[in-house]
């Protein structure tokens, strides 16, 4: 049987948009309030015991919204990674950001980079930011890795190309977290998520604390998950 806790959750953060709208306020006051509540989440998840999060913070696709909007973004991502580092690691939380950093500004690669670097060690929890992430660019960039690589085509099998994937120490996310009620998967962890247990919570990302968390956790222990198998007491005589 497996763990009642997920070890590891994805959350597809979505919502900062429509709860601005709410507050008649720009996109970017959303966002804010989305790092907020990302640090709710992140405290809850270390309180009930998850071991690893991934956050979606930006998609491939979402460089197609307003330039105002993109740009706000990846000022706030700038900024939050410098003001959170000391908490975080002081806190024991590994930092990993998987994505394209190359598409990234110079000034964030090397947040990033100092970033991972300094808390490389660190035991207490995984915080991997997905920026300028996705499904299908990842696996696209093990795909060329691993012709790189050299690997021959009878050799390319699941271990070879998750061996190639942005994080390949992480275990699979057991649990997908979609906040303000899409149901979508938008390019996120595509490989990883084969067996994910999806669920959407329609609260909106800022609004969303450590009671819905808590919520999600509850649905996911009465999960059964199958991974193509037919659970024994499904199996009938003769
Ligand atoms: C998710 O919130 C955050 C990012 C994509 C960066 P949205 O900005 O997509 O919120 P909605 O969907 O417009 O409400
Ligand atoms: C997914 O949300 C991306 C992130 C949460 C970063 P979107 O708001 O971009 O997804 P769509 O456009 O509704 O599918
Ligand atoms: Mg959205």
């Amino acid at each position: 049987m497996s763990s009642q806790i997920p070890r590891h959750i994805g959350i597809i953060m979505d919502g900062n948009g429509r709860w601005a709208r709410r507050h008649g306020r720009p996109a970017s006051f959303g966002h804010r309030a989305g790092v907020r509540a990302i640090k709710r989440v992140l405290q809850a998840c270390e309180d009930l015991g998850v071991h690893a999060l991934s956050i979606y913070a930006f998609s491939t696709e979402n460089w197609t919204r307003p330039r105002a909007e993109v740009r706000a973004l990846m000022r706030l991502f700038h900024e939050t990674m410098q003001r959170e580092i000391d908490e975080m690691h002081r806190r024991g939380v590994r930092i990993v950001v998987s994505g394209r950093r190359e598409e990234l500004s110079p000034r964030m690669r090397e947040r990033i980079e100092d970033a991972m670097a300094r808390t490389a060690n660190n035991r207490n929890g995984i915080l991997n930011v997905c920026l300028n992430y996705g499904g299908r660019a990842e696996i696209v960039d093990a795909a060329r890795n691993l012709i790189r690589d050299g690997v021959p085509a009878d050799e390319v099998d699941e271990a070879a190309i998750s061996a190639r994937t942005y994080q390949p120490d992480l275990p699979d996310p057991d649990l997908i977290i979609r906040t303000a009620g899409e149901h979508r998967v938008s390019n996120f962890l595509l490989w990883q998520g084969a067996y994910a247990e999806m669920l959407v919570s329609d609260t909106l990302w800022p609004d969303f604390g450590e009671d819905d968390l808590k919520a999600a956790l509850a649905e996911y222990a009465s999960r059964v998950r199958r991974f193509g198998g037919r659970p024994e007491k499904e199996v009938m005589a003769g």
